[in-house]
């Protein structure tokens, strides 16, 4: 098999820098960029941890679309061998393919994406009926691994750096419908503000590229008529 031929986003050169990294059976965009790393050029930097697909730490742009590159195989996304590997879009970068992802968390912290427990230690175990419509829509948000696909392909996020973006706003969607969370009347609020959901313009990116198959775009469309019902049950 030929070499692949690799350009790789450089940020101290600020440009592509080009590798050819032998071709594989079964080979990962990650596999390309490791090989990279231990073989050519022990300076490039990037991340990653699990390679199974669940701590979300290895997002790139991949031929300018946003992947986790431990669950892309380089079969897939190979344009005659060649793969173009940027870091993550609408984040800072860090070096190299390495983002900076405080913005992207400090947003889940602002949407109040964040658990709010009732319960006290001395409280019984209170289970959760699974089968009710709420907690089927809670169940069908929660299962994001944070890698940042969704926040990389959304133009909304490009063109306004307040929004929150999807992962967010998708983590509120699920705890809105839980039933043991107690932050919903600030967490409306905070989701109704300059950040929020309206923003959203439905383009659907975030869906059509999350790797786990969630879908963001109907969790914030479900926002919008909750935040719409709860603004006319206030007056
Ligand atoms: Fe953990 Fe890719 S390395 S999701």
């Amino acid at each position: 098999m030929p070499d692949l031929n690799i350009s790789v986003w450089r940020s101290g050169s600020q440009n592509f820098e080009t590798f050819l990294v032998p071709q594989q059976d079964s080979q990962t965009v990650l596999d390309v960029v490791s090989h990279i790393q231990t073989h050519l050029d022990p300076t490039l930097s990037y991340r990653f941890a699990c390679r199974v697909g669940m701590c979300g730490s290895c997002a790139m742009m991949v031929n300018g679309i946003p992947r986790w590159t431990c669950r892309t195989h380089v079969s897939k996304v190979a344009n005659s061998g060649a793969i173009k590997i940027e870091p993550l879009r609408n984040l800072p970068v860090v070096k190299d393919l390495i983002t900076d992802m405080d913005p992207f968390f400090d947003k889940w912290i602002e949407a109040k994406g964040v658990f709010e427990g009732t319960a006290t230690r001395s409280d019984d175990m209170r289970p959760v009926d699974t089968t009710t419509h709420q907690r089927i829509e809670a169940n069908a948000a929660i299962e994001c691994i944070n890698c940042a696909v969704c926040y990389a392909a959304c133009d909304t996020v490009s063109g306004n750096d307040r929004y929150f973006g999807p992962a967010a706003l998708n983590r509120v969607w699920s705890l809105v419908n839980d039933e043991k969370d107690g932050g919903q009347s600030a967490r409306l609020d905070a989701i109704s503000d300059v950040g929020g959901c309206h923003n959203c313009h439905s383009q659907g990116s975030c869906s059509l590229y999350c790797p786990n198959e969630l879908d963001p775009a109907a969790s914030i469309a479900s926002l919008k008529r909750r935040t719409a019902s709860s603004f006319w049950q206030k007056r």
